[in-house]
């Protein structure tokens, strides 16, 4: 390889390892190693060091060229590269000792430029000025868009990844992710319909991968508690080589106004199978606390937050709270899960989400999620919200009244 191809190949890799001694290490390495500049009394590091070889490589190989041809998108280090060069979608770079001549796709000049320019003040890391951005997916949903809130009203640069966002992200379309991806350091993930739903562990494996590919340094990822499926993608978020929190939750109270449960409040009946067994349920507005306490504070890289409630109690104590705040009658009708699943599949549901509630009304409503966490207190440093305190606020909306929004 020329010594010019390793040089801009080692920069590449400098810029991207996540640990700060590997990192001094690199750029060392690329000091002292490379063949294209070797002086043993000039010291420069990191983008210092990256210019005064480029210049150095400029005076000792004029006639070198570096090209960087096809399609370029921002899954990989050389494309990356170029895309740090500003080159194109589709477009073609080529760089000649510090000059930098970029092409549109069909091969026509764009600009020259010194390479020199574009690695900017040497004081000021790159990943303050490009990879700013917050990606938060599933932005409309019910702990998304409190998270974006939250970012947002701290001034944050943040982007919601949802279909109807502009750039869409759609996780049925993997070609959507990497454009949402572009300029992220953190990812929230809230994976839809569930991670417990076959085949998430692979999409989960193949986003991570891709974030971490694109320059994302942190990962924080919404999960559930007692389901194993989602404790794999868990491990696979945690083996992805960046910062990483899990934020693992129980049931939603907000299940009960913003999800599947409002029609049957508001219908005056909730039939449910093992509607006895307890269940901490845990306030939205709680977890996205924790989730923007992840994302933008050092502290949590590693840890796996339980959250839940302060207390447990049964979807039958549940509903009876609810009724209490409204004074509306509201049912709490116990059925088998056969009865619960052909009431569901009578109304018409699909079956695929028959099976998967019936899954977690069984399998994951068995009574072994039943205790305590401590994820809120030990995140934030307070106690979570009583149930209590979400039925007071949410009936005060109307919403359970038909009246709210
Ligand atoms: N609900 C619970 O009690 C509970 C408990 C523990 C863990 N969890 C976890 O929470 C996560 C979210 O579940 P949730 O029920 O609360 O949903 P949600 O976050 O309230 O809403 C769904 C979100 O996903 C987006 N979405 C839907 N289909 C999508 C697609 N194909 N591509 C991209 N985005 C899509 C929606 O945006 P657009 O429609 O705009 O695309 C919306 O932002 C799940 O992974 C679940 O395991 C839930």
């Amino acid at each position: 390889m020329p010594d010019h191809h390793r040089l801009i190949a080692r920069y590449v890799a400098t810029r991207n390892e996540p640990d700060a001694a590997a990192r001094e290490a690199a750029i060392a390495d690329l000091w002292t190693e490379d063949a294209t500049y070797a002086d043993p009394l000039a010291l420069a590091r990191g983008r210092d060091a990256v210019a005064a070889a480029m210049a150095a490589a400029r005076a000792r190989f004029p006639g070198l060229v570096y090209a960087l041809d096809g399609r370029v998108d921002v899954h990989h280090d050389t494309a990356r590269f170029a895309w740090r060069l500003g080159v194109p979608d589709g477009g073609r770079a080529i760089v000649a000792g510090t000059d930098i001549a970029t092409f549109t796709g069909d091969g026509h000049l764009r600009d020259v430029r010194s390479f020199l320019d574009d690695i900017g003040s040497p004081t000021t890391p790159e990943s303050e000025t490009t990879m700013s951005t917050i990606l938060v997916i599933g932005g409309t949903g019910k702990t998304g868009r409190r998270v974006i809130d939250r970012l947002t009203a701290r001034g944050l640069d943040v982007r919601a990844g949802s279909r109807s966002a502009d750039p869409a992200f759609d996780w049925e379309n993997s070609a959507t992710w990497g454009p949402a991806l572009r300029d992220v350091h953190a990812v929230y993930i809230t994976y839809y319909p569930d991670l417990a739903v076959p085949g998430a562990s692979q999409v989960i494996a193949e986003l991570t991968r891709l974030a971490v590919d694109s320059g994302v340094r942190r990962l924080v990822l919404l999960s559930g508690r007692g389901e194993e499926e989602a404790q794999a993608c868990e491990r696979i978020v945690a083996a992805a080589g960046v910062e990483w929190t899990v934020v693992r939750c129980s049931w939603f109270a907000q299940n009960f106004s913003e999800n599947f449960l409002l029609e049957p409040v508001l219908a005056g009946e909730v039939a449910l199978p093992n509607g006895d067994v307890p269940e901490p349920f845990i306030d939205v507005d709680d977890i996205a606390d924790v989730a923007v306490a992840a994302l933008t504070e050092d502290g949590h890289n590693g840890e796996i937050y339980e959250l839940t409630g302060p207390r447990a109690l049964s979807f039958a104590e549940a509903v009876a709270e609810i009724a209490e705040a409204t004074g509306r009658p509201i049912r709490f009708v116990p059925v088998s899960p056969d009865e619960f699943t052909k009431a569901m599949s009578g109304e018409g549901l699909p079956p695929d989400l028959v099976e998967f509630l019936a899954y977690l009304f069984t399998a994951v409503l068995n009574g072994d999620n039943s205790s305590l966490g401590d994820g809120v207190q030990r995140a934030l440093g307070r106690e979570p919200r009583d149930f209590s305190d979400y039925v007071r606020a949410t009936a005060a909306t109307g919403i359970w009244n038909g009246t709210g929004a």
